[in-house]
Order: structure tokens, then C-alpha cells, then sequence
């Protein structure tokens, strides 16, 4: 039985999730799709990354995956609930779509002294209030403010992590959150190309603020998902494979992949829609 989970992004952002998730379960088979031809989603709209995450996970359960990981905040943002009402019984009542914001979020409770939280992520996510929505469910003591960082992502993409260029956006997005709330102690990456920019935002952080990356979370949050769903966990099959498929270019995925990953990758093409 091969019934790998599956692990999506639309780029290279979601390796960063998969490599905690494979840290922590290394026994289990997992595929990761990225849609690198149609990446970036973050500034795209409701209806297109939907109709975007919805391919792509339909993929994912054809490739026989059991469980698919909507490893991107903006799709998670935008699509995981309208799929897990709209689509998944279709599908079929047995598939499962979980999404990373709301492990993200769990983990803040314990964490903020101030409960005063800033999140950076993409427009999309900003737009959506979905942190916001999902603090307020689980913290309503807790003050959110969101930064969008729309350059980013492409720094990232493009390999300029560690340059100048670099230094001045990511600067500029630090200040422009710790101006509009100067009481925040804990900061959230809630993009998953976030973490690759560690170094420089740490830089431009006053000492005493936290910043959480969600690989961890969401890795301990799927651990703990299956040992509760021992059903589904019987479903994945356990022979510690993982197999990458882009919709981009296999050598420029492989390029990048070992600057997420710092490993070789087997990487597939494929088409979504
Ligand atoms: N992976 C996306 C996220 O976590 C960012 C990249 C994109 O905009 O597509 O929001």
C-alpha cells in the first residue's frame, strides 16, 4: 500500500513545514506539490486561489494521499474551510485537508506576556483576518496586528535572502509593525517563506520579542492529529519515502529545493487543472 500524506504549497514555502514534519515523522511516505508556475498566490484572490488549492488537492488524492497538509498560509487563509464544506465529500467522506493557522495560533496562548501579538504574513493572509478570527476564537484577551510583506516572498524565490535588498524590506515591514503596536513581545511568521528570512528579521527585532515559525507546530499538531485519529493513521503508509512533483520547471524546482531543504530532492512534473 502506498498512501503517502500529502504536503502542498504553492512554491517552495511549504518545504520549510515539510522538513519539521519529516524531522518529527520520519517513518511516514509524503508527497509535496508545488505550484511554482502559478506562485505567488499571496496577492491573488479568494476565487483564484481556491479554484488553485482545489486542483491541487484533488491531485494530491489521486496520487492515492489519504491526508493532504494545505502547507501555505494564503491557502490556507482562503480555501481550507470552502473545501472542507464544498469538496471533501466528493471526494470522499474518508480524505482529510487540514490547514496550518490554527496550529500556528494554539501555540501563541502559552507564549505572549503582553497579549499583544503582530503577525507577518502576505496580503492575502492579512486581508483575510484569519489570524485575527482564529485568535479571537481561542485568546479574546489578545491584541492582533498584521503586516503584510508583499516583497517577501519574491526575496526569497529569487535567492536574495541574504542580500542588501534584503536588509531594507525586511527592516522596513519590522518597524512598520513594531510602530503601530510598540507593546507586541510575540511575533508570528505566518508565511511559510518566512523562516528563510530568519537571520535578518531576528536583526531588526528588539531583544525580548519572540518569533514562532510554524514548521514545529504544525509538525507536532499533525503528530498529535493522528495519534487522536488512529483511523486515518492506519491510512498513511509508513515507509519513510518522499517524493516531490512541481507544475514549474523539475531542474529549477531541484535548484531550489536544497536552499529549503539543504538535501537532494527526486523531483516529478505535473499539471494541475
Ligand atoms: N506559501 C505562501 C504562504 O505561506 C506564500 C507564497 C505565496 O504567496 O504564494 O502564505
Amino acid at each position: 500500500m502506498y498512501a503517502p500524506i500529502g504536503v502542498f504549497d504553492s512554491g517552495y514555502g511549504g518545504l520549510t513545514i515539510l522538513k519539521q514534519i519529516r524531522r518529527m515523522m520520519p517513518e511516514y511516505d509524503y508527497i509535496y506539490l508545488g505550484d511554482n508556475a502559478r506562485t505567488p498566490y499571496g496577492s491573488r484572490s479568494f476565487e483564484v486561489v481556491y479554484e488553485f488549492t482545489r486542483q491541487a488537492v484533488g491531485k494530491l488524492f489521486s496520487m492515492g494521499c489519504p491526508l493532504v497538509i494545505l502547507a501555505c498560509n494564503t491557502a490556507s487563509a482562503k480555501a481550507l474551510r470552502t473545501i472542507q464544506q464544498n469538496d471533501l465529500q466528493r471526494w470522499g467522506e474518508a480524505r482529510r485537508v487540514l490547514g496550518i493557522i490554527r496550529p500556528t495560533v494554539e501555540s501563541i496562548g502559552q507564549v505572549s506576556r503582553t497579549r499583544h501579538v503582530g503577525i507577518l504574513a502576505t496580503e492575502g493572509t492579512i486581508l483575510s483576518q484569519s489570524y485575527p478570527l482564529e485568535i479571537e476564537k481561542l485568546y479574546p484577551d489578545v491584541v492582533v496586528t498584521g503586516q503584510s510583506c508583499p516583497l517577501w516572498v519574491p526575496l526569497v524565490e529569487n535567492g536574495e535572502a541574504d542580500s542588501m535588498g534584503a536588509d531594507y524590506f525586511v527592516k522596513k515591514y519590522m518597524d512598520g509593525l513594531l510602530e503601530r503596536d510598540p507593546q507586541i513581545d510575540t511575533i508570528i511568521l505566518g508565511c511559510t517563506h518566512y523562516p528563510l528570512l530568519l537571520e535578518k528579521i531576528k536583526k531588526y527585532t528588539p531583544e525580548g520579542i519572540r518569533i514562532l515559525s510554524q514548521g514545529e507546530y504544525v509538525a507536532t499538531s499533525l503528530q498529535d492529529y493522528l495519534y487522536r485519529h488512529p483511523e486515518m493513521d492506519e491510512r498513511c503508509s509508513k515507509k519513510a519515502t518522499c517524493c516531490f512533483y512541481t507544475t514549474e520547471s523539475v531542474q529549477k524546482f531541484m535548484d531550489s529545493a536544497t536552499l529549503f531543504l539543504q538535501e537532494k530532492v527526486d523531483v516529478r512534473h505535473t499539471v494541475l487543472g
